[in-house]
């Protein structure tokens, strides 16, 4: 396809979005309204003519999406435009974003070796030191990581968390910044990083240190991000002092903001309007993802509220969603295995069906049972295998070997040899960083462990390919993942080569440990023809032809927590969030008992469930 005629593919109102010459633009649209293909029609329009003119035409466009599959799924649509060079347009993760500034800005020298750890490494950390000081038992790890989480994430200090969402914490306030700040200090001596303090880290330098954001600014000449809805306050701290100097773009839907449990910000496209000063608002109300009777369907989620979002359908007309309900979720499950075994008799590609769940717990009990019927499934969220602590090891030897020195990692993969402990380990990160491998040979004590070490280090430097070199490791790391995980490690063995065959092999290892370091997952072989088992959290900016939202019961949608209020309008677009995904056929079943005991405490409120906010004759049962 050539880039003008993705222009003139456009309706009137996305086309002048596009033409509109205002600095900063904010997009406030519905579902399926072009979002997202606006937003790549404005990167090739402003490298085919904007940069030209003003004379920048070697910087390229950066285009934020939301989620390594969003971004993905945004190179690709691009790479069918032949007529525009695709180092033009960086499709990047506000992650990949800021861990790119990070490791290439020399203003982020200290950071450069520095490794991103998940919550439970931060826990893992932060336990020896709350133990330390066992007097208050008040605080436990893990609500400790997510007030810091929270902090990070929505750019407010400690004593305001306590004072609005952990008030009965203030009387100790004083032992919590002790803790944080030991905490800190452990963080740095370890040289690693936890997710929300790469934003912190960046913004903070940026907003400091005017040669620190000339180096980011320089880098690029516009700016465009997609599902804006859902950005925090760390991010948007990043934003400000870049769009004193950049042209931005932002687009969002308010009704899809679903990440409000985690920090982004309630209203995010207003907080947008206030640092894009002068930005032009756009409103976009056509539908071209959905059928009309879809469309009618998921206008109607909000009609118990205030916000009517009347979008209008532009394409034919199809059937109305069909609601089923079921005894348990044995039952849901075989409906749905049987009811895709009939679309694919009938022909109906797998790629093009997703199933959406709302809890990860659900996406796998699926999974399981359209695999057991030998249905080829993508399971996009939290992948278990990736959870595993020989997973991890993989990933540690995978990172050294790629030449990162990574002293986090090498310590981790160093340990998994006989004989070495945590000091000889970070001894020979030393020699490793000082000296190269021959160092360590010449230098260090215990030969025989460690020069197998280094020689399965340099073995696996010659792949050059994600895959090979994980299938090669785990041939190589067997004997010492057996001395370690005994029993465990043969299930583990038998996992990670499965999940391994499933990646796609043209997938490079430096692409493959930014994608599982950023955001835990990779992309999988595009080529299968495979369902998309997805969480309505993961499902955002995709779409299918079919689409089954599995559980659509009482205490699911909404989910009730246990341990936090349940934000009942949050859940309400999440459901929205689900449901606008499917483009012709939306199969929404419910269970009306559920074994699994996870969040029932009590017999769940049967009349607390969003589809009897819809109109029955919206959809058939
Ligand atoms: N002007 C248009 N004409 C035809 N199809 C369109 C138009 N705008 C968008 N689409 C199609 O509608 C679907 C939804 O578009 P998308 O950009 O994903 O929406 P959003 O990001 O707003 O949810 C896609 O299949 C897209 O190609
Ligand atoms: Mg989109």
């Amino acid at each position: 396809m050539l880039s003008n005629e993705l222009i003139e593919s456009l309706n009137v109102k996305q086309r002048s979005i596009i033409n509109s010459s205002s600095h900063h633009k904010v997009i406030k649209a519905g579902a399926g309204t072009g979002k997202t293909r606006m937003l790549i029609a404005m990167a090739i329009s402003l490298v085919m003519s904007i940069i030209r003119t003003i004379s920048r035409h070697d910087k390229p466009i950066l285009l934020l999406a939301y989620s390594n599959k969003a971004a993905t799924e945004i190179k690709e649509r691009l790479s069918k435009v032949t007529d525009i060079n695709q180092q033009d347009i960086v499709v990047k993760t506000f992650h990949g974003f800021c861990w790119n500034i990070i490791n290439s800005s020399p203003f982020f020298n200290r950071y450069k070796n520095f490794t991103i750890i998940k919550e439970d490494e931060c826990i893992k950390l932060l336990t020896p030191i709350i133990n330390k000081m066992p007097k208050h038992s008040k605080v436990k790890p893990k609500k400790l990581i997510k007030i810091i989480v929270l902090a990070g994430n929505t750019n407010r200090k400690i004593n305001l968390i306590l004072k609005d969402e952990y008030p009965e914490l203030l009387d100790i306030e004083d032992h919590i910044m002790k803790l944080i700040k030991a905490y800190k200090a452990e963080m740095k001596k370890n040289q690693v990083i936890s997710f929300e303090d790469i934003f912190r880290v960046v913004g903070r330098k940026i907003n400091n240190n005017v040669d620190a954001l000339n180096w980011v600014v320089d880098k690029y000449s516009a700016i465009l991000i997609d599902e804006a809805q859902d950005t925090n306050a760390a991010q948007w701290n990043i934003i400000e002092p870049i769009a004193k100097r950049l042209p931005i773009t932002v687009v969002g839907d308010p009704a899809q903001a679903i990440y409000g449990f985690r920090g982004a910000e309630s209203d995010s496209l207003n907080k947008a309007l206030k640092i894009l000063p002068n930005a032009e608002v756009f409103k976009l109300k056509e539908n071209y993802r959905s059928t009309p009777q879809n469309v009618a369907f998921t206008n109607s989620i909000f009609a118990v509220t205030d916000y009517k979002p009347r979008l209008k359908s532009m394409n034919f007309d199809g059937q109305k969603p069909q609601v089923k309900s079921f005894l348990n979720e044995e039952h849901e499950a075989d409906f749905v295995v049987y009811s895709i075994v009939d679309l694919q008799m009938d022909g109906h590609p797998l790629n093009d069906i997703f199933v959406i769940t709302r809890t990860n717990e659900d996406a796998r009990y699926i999974a399981e049972k359209l695999k057991k019927q030998w249905l080829p499934v993508t399971l996009a969220t939290n992948d278990d295998v990736l959870t595993t602590k020989c997973f991890l090891d993989i990933i540690a030897a995978l990172t050294v070997a790629s030449g990162q020195h990574k002293k986090f990692l090498m310590n981790r993969y160093f340990q998994l040899f006989k004989g070495v402990g945590i000091i000889t380990a970070q001894n020979i990160s030393e020699c490793v960083i000082r000296g190269g491998y021959n160092r360590v040979i010449n230098h260090m004590p215990n030969r025989d462990s460690i020069s197998c070490a280094v020689d399965i280090l340099r073995n696996v430097s010659g792949y050059k390919y994600a895959q090979e070199a994980i299938i090669n490791l785990t041939r190589l790391m067997d004997a010492y993942f057996f001395d370690k995980y005994a029993n465990k490690w043969d299930d583990n063995k038998i996992s990670i080569l499965e999940w391994a065959s499933t990646i796609e092999p043209k997938m490079t290892v430096d692409n493959f440990i930014e994608g599982i370091m950023l955001d835990g997952a990779v992309n999988q072989k595009t080529s299968s023809n495979a369902i998309s088992v997805v969480t309505a959290h993961g499902s955002k900016g995709l779409q299918a032809k079919t689409c089954f939202l599995l559980n659509v019961s009482p205490e699911v949608y909404p989910l009730m927590f246990p341990k936090r209020v349940t934000n009942i309008e949050e859940e309400r677009r999440v459901f929205y969030t689900a449901a606008t995904r499917a483009e012709k056929n939306l199969v929404i079943t419910s269970r009306l008992f559920t074994k699994k005991k996870h969040h029932f405490k009590t017999e769940p409120n049967r009349s607390l469930c969003f589809i009897n906010d819809i109109k029955t004759s919206l959809y058939d049962s």
